[in-house]
Protein backbone atom coordinates (compact mmCIF):
# COMPACT_ATOMS: atom_id res chain seq x y z
CA UNK A 1 0.00 0.00 0.00
CA UNK A 2 1.35 3.79 -0.67
CA UNK A 3 0.88 5.88 1.94
CA UNK A 4 1.45 9.78 0.38
CA UNK A 5 -0.65 12.05 3.20
CA UNK A 6 -1.40 15.27 2.74
CA UNK A 7 -1.06 15.82 -1.08
CA UNK A 8 -4.70 16.14 -2.10
CA UNK A 9 -6.56 18.50 1.02
CA UNK A 10 -4.19 21.18 0.41
CA UNK A 11 -4.70 21.23 -3.73
CA UNK A 12 -6.53 23.81 -5.56
CA UNK A 13 -7.98 26.14 -3.52
CA UNK A 14 -9.40 29.09 -5.61
CA UNK A 15 -6.04 31.15 -5.62
CA UNK A 16 -4.14 27.87 -6.60
CA UNK A 17 -6.61 26.97 -9.61
CA UNK A 18 -6.10 30.65 -10.78
CA UNK A 19 -2.52 30.72 -10.64
CA UNK A 20 -2.89 27.38 -12.99
CA UNK A 21 -5.67 29.40 -15.26
CA UNK A 22 -3.02 32.25 -15.57
CA UNK A 23 0.48 30.14 -16.39
CA UNK A 24 -2.12 27.72 -19.25
CA UNK A 25 -3.31 30.67 -20.37
CA UNK A 26 0.06 33.01 -20.87
CA UNK A 27 2.04 29.78 -22.23
CA UNK A 28 -0.73 28.47 -24.51
CA UNK A 29 -3.25 30.76 -25.21
CA UNK A 30 -5.75 28.42 -23.19
CA UNK A 31 -8.36 29.10 -20.78
CA UNK A 32 -8.87 26.58 -18.02
CA UNK A 33 -12.39 25.82 -17.51
CA UNK A 34 -13.74 25.46 -14.22
CA UNK A 35 -15.18 22.01 -15.48
CA UNK A 36 -11.65 20.29 -15.63
CA UNK A 37 -10.85 21.40 -12.12
CA UNK A 38 -11.84 17.53 -10.48
CA UNK A 39 -9.45 16.10 -13.50
CA UNK A 40 -6.58 18.41 -13.12
CA UNK A 41 -7.09 17.52 -9.28
CA UNK A 42 -6.74 14.08 -10.11
CA UNK A 43 -3.94 14.57 -12.45
CA UNK A 44 -1.89 16.94 -10.17
CA UNK A 45 -1.93 14.55 -7.12
CA UNK A 46 -0.83 11.34 -9.33
CA UNK A 47 2.03 13.72 -10.96
CA UNK A 48 3.13 15.00 -7.18
CA UNK A 49 2.99 11.44 -6.14
CA UNK A 50 5.30 10.61 -8.95
CA UNK A 51 7.80 13.05 -8.81
CA UNK A 52 8.23 12.74 -5.07
CA UNK A 53 6.75 16.53 -4.53
CA UNK A 54 4.64 17.21 -1.10
CA UNK A 55 3.21 20.22 -2.11
CA UNK A 56 1.40 22.35 -4.54
CA UNK A 57 3.67 25.34 -4.59
CA UNK A 58 6.83 22.68 -5.12
CA UNK A 59 4.94 21.28 -7.87
CA UNK A 60 4.06 24.41 -9.06
CA UNK A 61 7.88 25.60 -9.32
CA UNK A 62 8.49 22.36 -11.27
CA UNK A 63 5.95 23.65 -13.89
CA UNK A 64 7.48 27.02 -13.89
CA UNK A 65 11.08 25.31 -14.25
CA UNK A 66 9.95 22.82 -17.10
CA UNK A 67 8.19 23.35 -20.37
CA UNK A 68 7.56 19.53 -20.45
CA UNK A 69 5.90 19.56 -17.05
CA UNK A 70 3.59 22.32 -18.57
CA UNK A 71 3.02 20.82 -21.94
CA UNK A 72 1.93 17.55 -19.62
CA UNK A 73 -0.45 19.25 -17.98
CA UNK A 74 -1.92 21.38 -20.55
CA UNK A 75 -2.87 17.79 -22.48
CA UNK A 76 -3.52 16.78 -19.26
CA UNK A 77 -6.46 19.34 -18.77
CA UNK A 78 -7.24 19.86 -22.67
CA UNK A 79 -7.92 15.86 -23.65
CA UNK A 80 -10.40 13.86 -21.11
CA UNK A 81 -8.51 11.47 -19.66
CA UNK A 82 -8.28 8.31 -22.11
CA UNK A 83 -10.43 5.85 -20.32
CA UNK A 84 -10.56 2.21 -20.51
CA UNK A 85 -12.50 0.53 -23.47
CA UNK A 86 -13.04 3.91 -24.29
CA UNK A 87 -13.74 3.48 -27.67
CA UNK A 88 -16.90 1.07 -26.85
CA UNK A 89 -17.93 0.34 -30.48
CA UNK A 90 -13.99 -0.74 -31.06
CA UNK A 91 -14.15 -2.74 -27.75
CA UNK A 92 -17.39 -3.97 -28.72
CA UNK A 93 -16.10 -4.81 -32.50
CA UNK A 94 -12.79 -6.53 -30.88
CA UNK A 95 -14.84 -8.69 -28.24
CA UNK A 96 -17.37 -9.79 -30.22
CA UNK A 97 -16.18 -10.08 -34.32
CA UNK A 98 -12.33 -10.17 -34.12
CA UNK A 99 -11.19 -11.85 -31.45
CA UNK A 100 -13.86 -15.07 -32.17
CA UNK A 101 -12.77 -15.12 -35.51
CA UNK A 102 -8.95 -14.55 -34.66
CA UNK A 103 -9.99 -16.96 -31.83
CA UNK A 104 -10.10 -19.99 -34.86
CA UNK A 105 -6.66 -19.79 -35.68
CA UNK A 106 -5.10 -22.62 -34.81
CA UNK A 107 -1.60 -21.26 -34.52
CA UNK A 108 -3.27 -19.25 -31.71
CA UNK A 109 -1.04 -16.18 -32.19
CA UNK A 110 -1.95 -12.76 -31.98
CA UNK A 111 -0.36 -9.33 -32.68
CA UNK A 112 -1.72 -6.19 -31.40
CA UNK A 113 -0.28 -2.20 -31.77
CA UNK A 114 -1.72 -0.13 -29.90
CA UNK A 115 -0.10 3.47 -31.96
CA UNK A 116 0.35 6.93 -29.58
CA UNK A 117 -0.60 4.34 -26.70
CA UNK A 118 -0.27 7.66 -24.07
CA UNK A 119 -0.47 6.46 -20.52
CA UNK A 120 -1.69 3.07 -21.57
CA UNK A 121 -5.12 2.41 -21.15
CA UNK A 122 -5.58 1.25 -24.76
CA UNK A 123 -3.36 -1.88 -24.65
CA UNK A 124 -4.32 -2.32 -21.18
CA UNK A 125 -7.61 -3.03 -22.33
CA UNK A 126 -6.37 -4.90 -25.28
CA UNK A 127 -4.75 -7.41 -22.89
CA UNK A 128 -8.16 -7.78 -20.78
CA UNK A 129 -10.11 -8.41 -23.34
CA UNK A 130 -7.93 -10.66 -24.84
CA UNK A 131 -7.64 -12.70 -21.94
CA UNK A 132 -11.62 -12.72 -21.31
CA UNK A 133 -12.39 -13.72 -25.43
CA UNK A 134 -9.70 -16.30 -26.02
CA UNK A 135 -10.19 -20.07 -24.96
CA UNK A 136 -7.13 -21.12 -23.37
CA UNK A 137 -5.57 -18.18 -23.64
CA UNK A 138 -2.52 -18.99 -21.43
CA UNK A 139 -1.40 -21.50 -24.72
CA UNK A 140 -1.38 -18.02 -26.77
CA UNK A 141 1.54 -16.34 -27.90
CA UNK A 142 0.70 -12.79 -27.36
CA UNK A 143 2.20 -9.52 -28.08
CA UNK A 144 0.93 -6.42 -27.77
CA UNK A 145 3.28 -3.77 -28.22
CA UNK A 146 2.09 -0.14 -27.06
CA UNK A 147 4.25 2.79 -28.32
CA UNK A 148 4.29 6.47 -27.72
CA UNK A 149 7.07 9.18 -28.83
CA UNK A 150 5.96 10.62 -25.31
CA UNK A 151 8.27 9.20 -22.40
CA UNK A 152 6.76 10.48 -19.31
CA UNK A 153 3.49 8.74 -20.52
CA UNK A 154 5.02 5.71 -21.18
CA UNK A 155 6.36 6.10 -18.20
CA UNK A 156 2.70 6.14 -16.61
CA UNK A 157 1.74 3.17 -18.59
CA UNK A 158 4.35 0.82 -17.32
CA UNK A 159 3.52 1.94 -13.52
CA UNK A 160 -0.08 0.83 -14.64
CA UNK A 161 -1.72 3.61 -11.66
CA UNK A 162 -5.03 5.73 -12.31
CA UNK A 163 -7.55 7.29 -10.53
CA UNK A 164 -10.07 5.01 -9.53
CA UNK A 165 -12.66 7.81 -11.17
CA UNK A 166 -11.58 6.55 -14.81
CA UNK A 167 -12.61 2.41 -14.22
CA UNK A 168 -15.58 2.73 -12.22
CA UNK A 169 -17.44 2.02 -15.65
CA UNK A 170 -16.36 -1.42 -15.63
CA UNK A 171 -18.37 -4.16 -14.50
CA UNK A 172 -17.32 -5.09 -11.36
CA UNK A 173 -16.40 -8.76 -12.58
CA UNK A 174 -13.56 -6.83 -14.64
CA UNK A 175 -12.35 -4.72 -11.84
CA UNK A 176 -12.17 -7.50 -9.82
CA UNK A 177 -10.26 -9.81 -11.66
CA UNK A 178 -7.52 -6.97 -13.32
CA UNK A 179 -6.88 -4.09 -11.00
CA UNK A 180 -5.69 -3.99 -7.15
CA UNK A 181 -6.80 -0.99 -5.49
CA UNK A 182 -4.02 1.69 -3.78
CA UNK A 183 -4.78 4.83 -1.73
CA UNK A 184 -1.87 7.27 -1.72
CA UNK A 185 -3.38 10.55 0.38
CA UNK A 186 -6.84 10.46 0.99
CA UNK A 187 -7.42 9.14 -3.14
CA UNK A 188 -8.39 5.68 -4.41
CA UNK A 189 -6.41 4.56 -7.29
CA UNK A 190 -6.28 1.32 -8.86
CA UNK A 191 -3.23 -0.37 -10.64
CA UNK A 192 -3.49 -2.76 -13.01
CA UNK A 193 -2.99 -6.38 -12.60
CA UNK A 194 0.72 -8.20 -13.02
CA UNK A 195 -0.89 -10.69 -15.45
CA UNK A 196 -1.76 -7.62 -17.83
CA UNK A 197 1.15 -5.69 -17.40
CA UNK A 198 3.09 -8.54 -18.61
CA UNK A 199 1.44 -8.96 -21.65
CA UNK A 200 2.29 -5.54 -22.80
CA UNK A 201 5.39 -4.05 -24.40
CA UNK A 202 5.53 -0.31 -24.34
CA UNK A 203 8.28 1.29 -26.50
CA UNK A 204 9.25 4.76 -26.97
CA UNK A 205 8.58 5.59 -31.05
CA UNK A 206 8.19 8.65 -33.31
CA UNK A 207 6.09 7.87 -35.71
CA UNK A 208 7.50 9.65 -38.16
CA UNK A 209 11.28 7.73 -37.74
CA UNK A 210 11.75 4.07 -37.48
CA UNK A 211 9.38 1.72 -36.16
CA UNK A 212 9.48 -0.97 -33.52
CA UNK A 213 6.98 -3.04 -34.88
CA UNK A 214 7.46 -5.38 -37.79
CA UNK A 215 6.01 -8.71 -37.73
CA UNK A 216 2.65 -8.74 -39.41
CA UNK A 217 -0.47 -7.35 -37.11
CA UNK A 218 -3.69 -8.60 -36.34
CA UNK A 219 -4.41 -5.59 -35.51
CA UNK A 220 -3.95 -1.95 -35.43
CA UNK A 221 -5.39 0.80 -32.87
CA UNK A 222 -4.73 4.24 -34.08
CA UNK A 223 -6.87 6.90 -31.87
CA UNK A 224 -6.34 10.46 -31.85
CA UNK A 225 -3.24 10.17 -33.23
CA UNK A 226 -2.99 10.89 -36.38
CA UNK A 227 -4.70 14.73 -35.96
CA UNK A 228 -1.20 15.37 -34.80
CA UNK A 229 0.59 15.31 -38.17
CA UNK A 230 -0.33 17.39 -41.60
CA UNK A 231 -1.77 15.44 -44.76
CA UNK A 232 1.20 14.41 -46.20
CA UNK A 233 2.12 12.92 -43.46
CA UNK A 234 -1.36 11.13 -42.45
CA UNK A 235 -0.82 9.85 -45.98
CA UNK A 236 2.89 8.49 -45.28
CA UNK A 237 2.14 6.63 -41.94
CA UNK A 238 -1.50 5.51 -42.80
CA UNK A 239 0.36 3.52 -46.11
CA UNK A 240 2.81 2.62 -43.46
CA UNK A 241 0.22 0.67 -41.04
CA UNK A 242 -0.86 -0.86 -44.04
CA UNK A 243 2.36 -2.31 -44.85
CA UNK A 244 2.87 -3.63 -41.15
CA UNK A 245 -0.96 -5.08 -41.03
CA UNK A 246 -1.83 -8.55 -41.96
CA UNK A 247 -3.61 -8.93 -44.99
CA UNK A 248 -7.27 -8.96 -43.74
CA UNK A 249 -5.65 -7.61 -40.28
CA UNK A 250 -7.92 -4.27 -38.72
CA UNK A 251 -7.12 -0.73 -38.35
CA UNK A 252 -9.19 1.52 -35.59
CA UNK A 253 -8.59 4.91 -35.85
CA UNK A 254 -10.33 8.46 -34.68
CA UNK A 255 -13.80 9.56 -35.63
CA UNK A 256 -12.27 12.28 -37.34
CA UNK A 257 -10.04 10.30 -39.02
CA UNK A 258 -10.94 9.39 -43.06
CA UNK A 259 -8.36 6.70 -44.01
CA UNK A 260 -10.15 6.03 -47.04
CA UNK A 261 -9.04 9.90 -48.18
CA UNK A 262 -5.67 9.05 -47.59
CA UNK A 263 -5.36 5.28 -48.82
CA UNK A 264 -6.95 2.50 -51.25
CA UNK A 265 -5.70 -0.35 -49.25
CA UNK A 266 -8.53 -1.05 -46.41
CA UNK A 267 -12.10 -1.38 -46.96
CA UNK A 268 -13.93 0.51 -44.41
CA UNK A 269 -16.20 -1.45 -42.08
CA UNK A 270 -18.12 2.14 -40.54
CA UNK A 271 -17.72 3.22 -36.93
CA UNK A 272 -13.99 4.33 -38.22
CA UNK A 273 -13.20 0.54 -38.42
CA UNK A 274 -11.01 -0.59 -41.33
CA UNK A 275 -9.67 -3.64 -43.04
CA UNK A 276 -6.68 -3.96 -44.78
CA UNK A 277 -7.52 -4.97 -48.15
CA UNK A 278 -4.72 -5.21 -50.26
C1 LIG B 1 -4.50 12.10 -27.64
S1 LIG B 1 -3.27 10.91 -27.31
C2 LIG B 1 -4.11 9.44 -27.78
C3 LIG B 1 -4.16 8.42 -26.68
C4 LIG B 1 -4.88 7.12 -27.04
N1 LIG B 1 -4.50 6.59 -28.32
C5 LIG B 1 -6.39 7.31 -26.93
O1 LIG B 1 -7.09 7.37 -27.93
O2 LIG B 1 -6.90 7.44 -25.85
C6 LIG B 1 -2.17 11.13 -28.67
C7 LIG B 1 -0.83 10.49 -28.43
O3 LIG B 1 -0.06 10.57 -29.64
C8 LIG B 1 1.28 10.75 -29.27
N2 LIG B 1 2.07 11.28 -30.39
C9 LIG B 1 1.97 12.50 -30.94
N3 LIG B 1 2.87 12.65 -31.92
C10 LIG B 1 3.57 11.48 -31.99
C11 LIG B 1 4.65 11.02 -32.80
N4 LIG B 1 5.22 11.79 -33.73
N5 LIG B 1 5.10 9.76 -32.60
C12 LIG B 1 4.55 8.97 -31.65
N6 LIG B 1 3.53 9.35 -30.85
C13 LIG B 1 3.04 10.60 -31.00
C14 LIG B 1 1.20 11.71 -28.09
O4 LIG B 1 2.35 11.65 -27.28
C15 LIG B 1 -0.06 11.23 -27.37
O5 LIG B 1 0.25 10.34 -26.31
Amino acid sequence: MFSYGGVRQHLLADDQFEKLQQMVLDSAGIVLAESSRRSLLDYISLRMYQLGLASFDAYRKRLEGSNTELLRLIDAATQSYATFCHHKEHFRFITNTMLPELARNPEQRLRLWSVGCSTGEEPYSLAMVASEVLPGVEEWDIEITATDHDSGALTTARQGIYPLSQVRHLPARHLLRWFRSLRIGNDEYVQISPALQRMVSYRRSNLLAQWPVTRPQDAILCHETLVYFDMPKRAYIIDRLADTLRPGGYLFVGQSDRVEAYSDRFEPLGDSIYRRSQ
